[in-house]
């Protein structure tokens, strides 16, 4: 993951806000910006947990709104084709990760090889979904031939996004065409957004070895 986030280095322009994703991968990446004493001139954030280590080494984290396109937005994934589809939201960031990819002139994700897979789904869809929708959204899901389970904490409890949602992670789907079935979820009611990457992939897929090449 470290290797991975250290060749994401070089996309960094420090002239430039960054787009910031989250996740374990990511971590390593802001450490690294700390550790090389980069000198951002801000980032965007996907996740309350990515501003708060952003925050802590000095970085200015700013509203998208304010900032307008991104250069460069460096993120992770759970799944990563060699065509750059992406399954993400294993963290619960998919949301903000997917407005900051779509504004993204160059979307830069960074994984260790064994997230790269043939076809994407063998790991659960995160689909986030608006509280009062989450039945009617997981009989849709259902219909689909999907198997949607509720994310719940490390407590037991629902797990919540950032943005007050519920996570529906659905396993059994055929992502064979991931670009339809994003379009075909996108269009359910009460869905905030599915972690299917593919309308909009990665630019750039740096892969990592174990032997950190
Ligand atoms: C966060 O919601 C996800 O999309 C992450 O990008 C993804 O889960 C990768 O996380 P790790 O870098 O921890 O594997």
């Amino acid at each position: 993951k470290r290797a991975a986030a250290l060749a994401a280095m070089t996309y960094i322009d420090e002239s430039e806000v960054l787009g910031v994703g989250t996740g374990s991968t990511v971590n390593h990446l802001i450490d690294l910006i700390k550790e090389k004493r980069l000198y951002l001139k801000g980032a965007v954030s996907s996740s309350e947990a990515s501003t708060a280590r952003l925050k802590a080494i000095g970085v200015p984290v700013l509203d998208l709104n304010t900032v307008g396109s991104i250069g460069v937005y460096i993120d992770g994934a759970d799944e990563a084709t060699q065509n750059r589809h992406l399954i993400k939201g294993g963290g619960g960031a998919l949301t903000r990760e997917k407005i900051i990819a779509a504004t993204a002139q160059k979307f830069v994700c960074i994984a260790d090889s064994s997230k790269l897979v043939p076809v994407l789904g063998a790991f659960p869809l995160p689909v986030e979904v608006i509280p009062m929708a989450q039945s009617y959204v997981a009989r849709v899901l259902a219909g689909m031939g999907g198997q949607p389970r509720l994310r719940v904490n490390a407590q037991g409890e629902k797990f919540i996004t950032d943005n007050g949602n519920v996570i529906l992670d659905v396993s059994g789907l055929n992502l064979t065409d991931a670009a339809g079935v994003e379009s075909q979820i996108n269009q359910i009611v009460g869905v905030a957004t599915v972690g299917l990457f593919a309308r909009r992939p990665a630019d750039v897929l740096l892969v990592a070895n174990p032997d950190g090449s």
